[in-house]
């Protein structure tokens, strides 16, 4: 029996997800048009905590003001009526033609300040509703032919625009925490800050680099043909897990944003263990929104889009599970010592070892019998097929 979600688990969607109808450049849409206002009841019904969205997604683009307002009042309502809340709030920068150059970083300087215009209001309304992290994906902010996009000047007018919204913030006492969300391509033809690595660097060189972190996507690291897992390690360890995008993907395709598990599931397993008990005491390494960023596949009526929302939540609990079992027993424990997994924290150095005290250690170099040392198995498999067997319940 796959567990059932509650608000602790703190699970949360975007509105763009199951309100996709599945339109894609080869055919029309294949579903109706979903409310948001019954999207914030029936994800509330699943379990889940939480709801994010793009200006967009909520009020249609070009909306006059009171257009606005009421679509704003209505969602409002939902929330109170649910409790449900908003912790991630974003902008789309990416539908509308105008930003088909990108945002951001448009050749057009107009473009670029609209684009921005965009955005603060949009930030604005996540303080309005109590959200604390703004995600920007930035869709569009790339190009197809590298003599087209001078890269260095789009980086410094991306720059610009981060510099701005996170003193904006300041400077209102929003407190909000912005995070980047790295895609090698698609639409464009090559993104800007296509992965986690790249956006990582990028924030070294911003006015704040304390207020930006991540928005890691499972498939569009797998896009790139990187292990996620290992790239949320490094967020973690940089402090900068601000928020995830959990979905699955199957292999250097087009992005698929399949429910979670529906890709690597072994990798699905490491990541919700990472952030299950990768904690400093084995406890959450992570303690933010488990946030599904997935397109209910295009087959799929509206009882499959509510399935499949379900499936994402059952997905991560029985990883949660199954990664809680997998710690819990004794073999992999030993295991694990096996693979000196732990010894891996000890730090190379001695306490108060400089290089002089470790050059003259003969014992770390001259007295070595290399032979002898290059002999030890690590026994990495035995482990690793411990894992299969508690992922496929045989243990
Ligand atoms: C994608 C992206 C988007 C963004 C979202 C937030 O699948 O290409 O993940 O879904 O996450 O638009 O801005
Ligand atoms: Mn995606
Ligand atoms: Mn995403």
């Amino acid at each position: 029996m796959a567990p059932r979600p509650t608000p602790a688990d703190k699970f949360s969607f975007g509105l763009w997800t199951v309100g996709w109808q599945a339109r894609d450049p080869f055919g029309d849409a294949t579903r109706p048009e979903l409310d948001a206002v019954e999207a914030v009841h029936r994800l509330a019904e699943l379990g889940a905590y939480g709801i994010t969205f793009h200006d967009d997604d909520l009020i249609p683009f070009g909306a006059d003001a009171a257009t606005r307002d009421q679509h704003i009042a209505r969602f409002r309502k939902a929330l109170d009526e649910t409790g449900l809340v908003v912790p991630m709030v974003t902008t789309n920068l990416f539908t509308h033609p105008i930003f088909k150059d990108g945002g951001f970083t448009s050749n057009d300087r107009d473009v670029r300040r609209y684009a921005l215009r965009k955005v603060l209001r949009q930030v604005d309304l996540a303080a309005e509703l109590g959200a604390s992290t703004f995600v920007m994906w930035g869709g569009r902010e790339g190009s197809e032919y590298d003599l087209a996009k001078d890269v260095r000047a789009a980086l410094d007018r991306y720059r610009e625009a981060v510099d701005l919204l996170t003193q904006y913030s300041i400077d209102k006492g929003y407190g909000l925490r912005f995070a980047l969300e790295p895609k090698p391509n698609e639409p464009r033809g090559d993104i800007l800050l296509p992965t986690i690595g790249h956006a990582l660097g990028f924030i070294s060189q911003l006015a704040h680099p304390e207020l930006v972190g991540l928005n890691p996507e499972v498939g569009h690291e797998q896009m790139a043909g990187l292990n996620y897992a290992h790239g949320i390690a490094q967020a973690l360890w940089q402090g900068k897990l601000f928020h995830l995008d959990l979905n699955g993907q199957r292999g250097i395709k087009y992005d698929q944003d399949l429910v979670f598990g529906h890709g690597d599931l072994m990798n699905a397993f490491a990541l919700v263990d990472l952030l299950e008990n990768g904690g400093p005491n084995g406890g959450p390494a992570y303690d933010g929104p488990r946030h599904f960023d997935y397109k209910p596949s295009r087959t799929e009526d509206m009882d499959g889009v509510w399935a499949s929302a379900a499936a994402n939540m059952s997905t991560y609990l029985l990883l949660k599970e199954r990664a809680a079992a997998f710690r819990a027993d004794p073999e992999v424990v030993e295991a694990l010592a096996a693979s000196k997994v732990g010894d891996l924290n000890t730090p190379t150095l001695n306490e108060g070892e400089g290089y002089e005290e470790f050059l003259a250690d003969r014992s770390a170099f001259e007295d070595v019998d290399v032979d002898a040392v290059a002999e030890r198995g690590f026994a990495f498999v035995r482990l690793n097929q411990l894992a299969v067997e508690h992922l496929l319940g045989a243990r």
